[in-house]
């Protein structure tokens, strides 16, 4: 189970236009794993994100899940099958409650616990009792009858966070999730990210933020204008010189 593929990436390739926003890479994540993707700013890490959950279609390449190519799915297919994320800029349904959010999330997950956990068995008390704990998690619980516009930043990106973890995800993508938040913030981060891998949840980590990836990453890939150009531990790549020229000696102490 440690070695099995959740994700392959083959020869991903994203044109728009003459910009070439991915261009023939190659990446593979590990079930348990949590893969860190690094590398400046237009380097291409959202379009990967993008591709990976379907939201536009590819120039070139493959993308597989689970060994089966998904790579023609619509985006909808992809949450049922596992596959969620959070935004690099908040998306969540500002009309409706923090408890809503998750409630919404959790049925479009659905289709895919229904093969193993019928509706009547587990029942929605089940259902609701994972809400409540996924509420605690994110020390949101005094926050569920809020709506979700009504919050203050760094709850709503708890908020979303626990919405991709609400669709009981297989791979979870998490598009600088750090982004914003303050010392004591990311420090819990770290802390939920190493807990949702010891429940099973396999993570692609985009971050700007140095020391959390580099904490909390068993792997990472650099990438720069479109291309992957390294891959390994946190301290191998720290000391690549090639890493350091295109991206770490610009963001030193940033
Ligand atoms: N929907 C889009 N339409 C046109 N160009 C895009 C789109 N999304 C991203 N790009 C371009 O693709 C490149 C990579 O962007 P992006 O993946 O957002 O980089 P990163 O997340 O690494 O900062 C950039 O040049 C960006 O302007
Ligand atoms: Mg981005």
């Amino acid at each position: 189970m440690g070695n099995a593929k959740v994700l392959e990436l083959h020869g991903l390739t994203k044109h728009f236009g003459g910009v070439r926003a991915v261009d023939g890479v190659d990446l593979t994540v590990a079930s348990g794993e949590i893969l860190g993707l690094i590398g400046p700013n237009g380097s291409g890490k959202s379009t990967i994100v993008n591709l990976i959950c379907g939201l536009f279609p590819l120039t070139a390449g493959r993308v597989l899940f689970g060994g089966a190519d998904i790579s023609e799915l619509p985006p909808h297919t992809r949450v049922a099958l596992g596959i969620t994320r959070t935004f690099q800029n908040i998306r969540l349904f500002g009309q409706l409650t923090v408890w809503q959010n998750l409630w919404v999330a959790q049925n479009s997950g659905e289709q895919r616990k229904q093969n193993f956990l019928p509706r009547w068995l587990g029942g929605s008390k089940g259902a609701r009792a994972e809400i409540d704990r996924m509420l605690e998690f994110f020390d949101l619980g005094h926050k569920r009858d809020e709506l979700a516009g009504n919050l203050a930043f760094g709850e709503q990106r708890r908020l979303e966070f626990a919405r991709a973890l609400a669709a009981r995800p297989a791979l979870l993508l998490l598009d600088e999730p750090a982004a914003g938040m303050n010392a004591e913030e990311i420090e819990q981060l770290d802390s939920r990210i190493r807990k949702m891998r010891q429940n099973g949840v396999t993570v692609l980590l985009i971050e700007h933020h140095m020391e959390l990836v580099m904490s909390v990453a068993d792997r990472i890939a650099v990438l720069n204008f479109g291309q992957k150009i390294a891959e390994g531990t946190a301290s191998a790549v720290q000391s690549n010189p090639v890493v350091r020229d295109a991206y770490l000696g610009t963001t030193t102490g940033a």
